[in-house]
């Protein structure tokens, strides 16, 4: 058995840092054109450049999920490309805030990243897959979709809401051979762990974590390949944890 996904075009957003650039590694080794999102327009026209020089088959799009007018030339973009067999709803923000200190602004953000993004490209692509009779849809939650911690109000509502939208969405889907599954990192060292925990909370979870370590990029991205390939042909609507058995589910 072997994951390959030549002759396949996945997209993956937020792939610029993080879980998501491992993720289109990952699918570009495995033979997949790769389609990738990240909000720094001049950086976008920097790799795309790369990519060309380097006559790699993967295209940059910049889109900013806060932003109007960013989304919907994205999604026009989107609309342009006839065949797109993975999406890889992976672009993801968190900003801590006691709820009673946090700003509506936050709210509106963390929302127009973590939920209507996914929801957005997921309409666009449902048609898509369906004319292709195909498709493979992961969207990364969280741990603090079933679990949570102070000041993650916001953010734990966005990732419970993304496995709600993936039961729902797998439901609709399954019949035209389109498999849609969220998946649950724990705690994962990237910019976003460093962000929001000092290396004294970092450590601290590290013994409360089963497997004695944060997790890393590649051991999300493996379990994303499985999802998103040919190998997997039943199971879908499901939220896979993925967190070193952190959490007692
Ligand atoms: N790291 C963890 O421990 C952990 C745990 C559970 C779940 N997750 C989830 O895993 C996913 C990836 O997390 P990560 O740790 O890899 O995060 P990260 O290193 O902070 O990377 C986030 C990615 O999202 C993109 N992004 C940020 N704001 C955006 C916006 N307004 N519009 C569009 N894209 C935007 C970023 O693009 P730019 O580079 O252009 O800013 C970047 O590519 C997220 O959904 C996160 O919630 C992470």
């Amino acid at each position: 058995m072997k994951i390959d996904f030549k002759g396949q075009v996945a997209l993956v957003t937020g792939a610029t840092r993080g879980i998501g650039k491992q993720i289109a590694e990952d699918l570009e080794k495995a033979g997949a054109k790769v389609l990738l999102t990240g909000t720094d327009k001049t950086l976008i026209e920097k790799l795309n450049k790369q990519a060309k020089a380097k006559k790699k088959k993967k295209q940059y799009y910049c889109v900013d999920f806060t932003n109007d007018s960013s989304v919907s030339v994205f999604l026009q973009q989107i609309e342009n490309v006839p065949r797109i067999d993975v999406c890889v709803n992976n672009a993801g923000i968190n900003n801590l805030d006691f709820v009673e200190d946090s700003k509506e602004k936050d709210w509106d953000d963390i929302l127009a990243v973590n939920l209507k993004g996914p929801y957005l490209l997921t309409r666009l692509l449902a048609r898509k897959m369906k004319k292709n009779r195909y498709g493979r849809i992961i969207n990364i939650s969280s741990i603090m979709s079933i679990v949570s911690r102070p000041k993650r109000s916001i953010y734990s509502t966005t990732k419970a809401g993304i496995v709600g939208f993936t039961k729902a969405v797998s439901n609709e889907l399954a019949g035209h051979r389109i498999l849609v599954n969220a998946v649950s990192p724990g705690i994962i060292i990237t910019d976003l762990t460093r962000k929001n925990l000092t290396d004294k909370e970092r450590r601290s979870l590290a013994r409360q974590i089963p497997a004695g370590r944060l997790g890393v990029p590649s051991e999300i991205s493996s379990v994303v390949l499985f999802l998103a390939s040919k190998l997997n042909t039943y199971l879908t609507g499901k939220n896979i944890v993925v967190d070193g058995g952190f959490i007692d589910i």
